[in-house]
């Protein structure tokens, strides 16, 4: 049996960090939107006597062995469940990686929604939900997808009511930035996350739930795009062609532009090389 998947990118409308956890993680306020931007996920399975996963990802450098998430969401599945099978996973990989757009989360989302469907959903929503926390901060979101609020490691989550929008998706070339490496540079530029500027990033917060779009915000750009010239120039660029509003996505280094129409969109991603057209995407039906 066979299930295809699309997997999409997400970005971040708004992104803040509020404290550090005991155990490392960070305590995030987030809007997280998913994008027309997706890898196609095809998960092969077969009762057997033995358990057995093999992934594959056919042109891509990003090693697909124990250390993918999408082998380590149908590890993690099968031993949830208790069902002994031969899980094959194929990636058709369009999002790019250390980008901020989450690509590897959503193919790991998109392994345990297409698992739960092929064996007739053993698992719940809810154990779904906890299964995808465990293997990353923005698994639950990609498991569920449209627009929601996430707070805590990014795992507690409240839809959020959205307009539809059209969004490009642009990269610099040359920089990419390792998310544990981001939440370093933040580490050391803020001593301490509850202070002034929280309550700065708290009003930025109410202003954007009244006012939607207008209100983004990503705690992350005051950290990366310093030492990402080229990030940022492309922020700037979108800004010039027409975006009601730019930014970086997560750690970056992926920028975007928010555009009313999908001709404004397309006329501003004309004029930027490898530029990435996409729309908001709803919430996947489970
Ligand atoms: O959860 P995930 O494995 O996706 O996180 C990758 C890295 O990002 C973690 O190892 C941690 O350094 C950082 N992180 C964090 N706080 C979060 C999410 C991620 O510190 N809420």
């Amino acid at each position: 049996m066979q299930r295809v998947e699309e997997a999409y990118a997400k970005i971040n409308l708004y992104l803040d960090v509020t404290g550090k956890r005991p155990d490392g993680y960070h305590e995030l306020k987030s809007v997280m939107q998913t994008v027309s931007l997706s890898d196609t996920v095809t998960v092969s399975a077969k009762l057997a006597d033995y358990s057995c996963i093999t992934v594959e990802m056919p042109g891509s450098d990003i090693p697909a062995d124990e250390r993918n998430l999408a082998y380590l969401a149908a590890e993690a599945f099968l031993e949830e469940t208790g069902i002994s099978a031969a899980v094959s996973v194929t990636v058709e990989k369009r999002i790019p990686d250390r980008a901020g757009l989450g690509g590897g989360s959503a193919d790991c989302a998109a392994t345990l929604r297409a698992l739960n469907h092929l064996f007739a959903f053993p698992l719940s929503q809810s154990a779904l939900l906890s299964l995808a926390a465990r293997l990353g901060s923005d698994v639950p979101f990609c498991l569920l997808g449209g627009t929601r609020l996430c707070t805590g490691r990014g795992e507690q989550m409240k839809e959020y009511p959205m307009e539809d929008a059209f969004f490009v998706v642009a990269l610099p070339e040359g920089e990419k930035m390792k998310t544990p490496e981001a939440y370093a540079l933040l580490d050391d530029a803020f001593e301490n996350y509850e202070n002034e500027q929280s309550e700065l990033h708290d009003a930025l917060f109410s202003f954007f739930e009244e006012d939607g779009i207008d209100g983004m915000y990503n705690v992350f750009e005051s950290v990366v795009l310093p030492a990402c010239e080229g990030a940022s120039s492309l922020r700037s660029r979108l800004l010039s062609l027409g975006a009601r509003g730019a930014m970086m996505t997560g750690s970056g280094t992926a920028v975007f532009g928010v555009f009313d129409s999908e001709d404004a969109a397309r006329y501003a991603a004309d004029d930027i090389e490898g530029a990435i057209v996409c729309k908001s995407v709803p919430a996947y039906s489970l």
